[in-house]
């Protein structure tokens, strides 16, 4: 096995990956912050330019990198594996943001401690953990959990406060014919012992303290109900909106907690929103695609900063929403709740 140095400029911090590691594996496992969210090679968060160096890049997805950034020398460090000690620029990053904390990454063993239905198509999991005994987390990140009797790893999000380090929860989305989901819906056991990886991401609140308002859709709410357990809980002081999106009534779940947290938080108010109505849902509250409810709601939202959690093209369609009321790019942040398989169709890598 090779290792190879990597050079982050203009920092002149450097590094070590081994030829069979990706340049992103290497870094967080060395405690340096990069810029990630999938590590499937199908967000392009991880994009960096490699000024110097060769790199197998034979995973890094089409989409997430097209030919022309790869011609210019631009690189997904979760896919990217090292040929030679190679140098990236990372021109818009600060030394802070590099230096920020990132947790240590590991493997748990641990006991599944409930398993429930909260909608048609969303399980609750619980799973309680037995080695280490505790996790470590930020409110907004994940872990990736290895589905029994597969070599397959799945993202899921936390949906439980960092204060509660012993139970996980989460709310797993069954999508038909899915290997975990389905795994989730059928198969698993009170009791049953799994493996976990994490904790993974940089989703998280931002410490300084400007509006907050989040969107989701579906499971995308596990990452968002994990910062707003957080927020009720310190009562952050901040104003807060939280549109969350669903097709029908019985799509929505959780919502005396959610409605709750009006109560529990300073300043903060729930939209729900349902895109397909039908006479027997007797829904009274806002209708229509959760980006079109954000827009008729919030037309001026300068100075805000925006959380979206959700599918890609729920994000994607977000996303220029948000900067007509006035949110720049730089003040939105977001988990893509990306497949395996979709990264795949997209030319992805699935390396983990
Ligand atoms: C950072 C991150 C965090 C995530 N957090 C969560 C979470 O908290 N809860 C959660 O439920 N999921 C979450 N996901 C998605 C999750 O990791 C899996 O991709 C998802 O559960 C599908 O896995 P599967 O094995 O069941 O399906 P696969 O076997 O991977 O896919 C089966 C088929 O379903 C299609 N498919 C996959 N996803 C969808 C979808 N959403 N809608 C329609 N078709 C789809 C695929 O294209 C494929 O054809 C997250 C993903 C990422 C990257
Ligand atoms: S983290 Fe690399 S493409 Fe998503």
């Amino acid at each position: 096995m090779a290792e190879y140095n990597i050079t982050l400029m203009p920092f002149s911090r450097r590094f070590v990956c081994r030829d069979n590691e990706t340049i992103l594996a290497a870094a967080l496992r060395q405690g340096i912050n990069l810029r990630y969210g999938c590590r499937q090679g199908g967000c392009g968060t991880c994009k960096a330019l490699a000024v110097a160096g060769d790199l197998d890049q034979s995973d890094a997805s089409t989409f997430a990198l097209m030919d022309f950034e790869r011609d210019q020398g631009y690189a997904l460090l979760c896919s990217a594996y090292p040929l030679s000690d190679v140098t990236l620029e990372l021109a818009d990053y600060d030394l802070s943001e590099l230096d920020e904390a990132v947790g240590q990454i590991r493997e748990y063993q641990a006991v599944v401690r409930d398993v429930a239905f909260v909608t048609h198509d969303i399980v609750d999991v619980q799973l309680a953990l037995v080695e280490p005994a505790s996790m470590n987390f930020t409110a907004g990140q994940y872990v990736e959990g290895l589905v029994p009797q597969t070599n397959e790893w799945r993202a899921y999000s936390m949906a439980n406060p960092p204060s509660q380090s012993g139970v996980l929860e989460f709310l797993v989305k069954l999508i038909p014919d899915g290997l975990a989901s389905s795994y989730v819906g059928n198969k698993l056991k009170l009791g049953e012992h799994v493996t976990i990886s994490g904790p993974y991401g940089r989703f998280h609140l931002r410490k300084e303290p400007r509006p907050a308002l989040f969107v989701a859709g579906g499971a995308g709410l596990a990452p968002i109900l994990s910062i707003l357990r957080e927020m009720a809980e310190t009562r952050d002081p901040r104003p807060s909106i939280f549109f969350y999106g669903a097709r029908r009534r019985r799509d929505l779940f959780f919502l005396d907690e959610l409605y709750g947290f009006e109560n529990r938080l300073p300043d903060f108010r729930f939209v729900p929103a349902l895109s397909e109505t039908a006479p027997d849902d007797e829904w009274e509250g806002d209708t229509g695609l959760i980006t079109d409810v954000v827009a008729r709601k919030v037309p001026d939202a300068s100075g805000w900063q925006s959380y979206l959690c959700g599918s890609g093209p729920m994000i994607d369609a977000a996303l220029p929403v948000l900067e007509r009321s006035g949110i720049g790019l730089r003040n939105c942040f977001y988990d893509k709740f990306l497949s395996r398989a979709e990264s795949i169709s997209l030319g992805g890598a699935t390396g983990r």
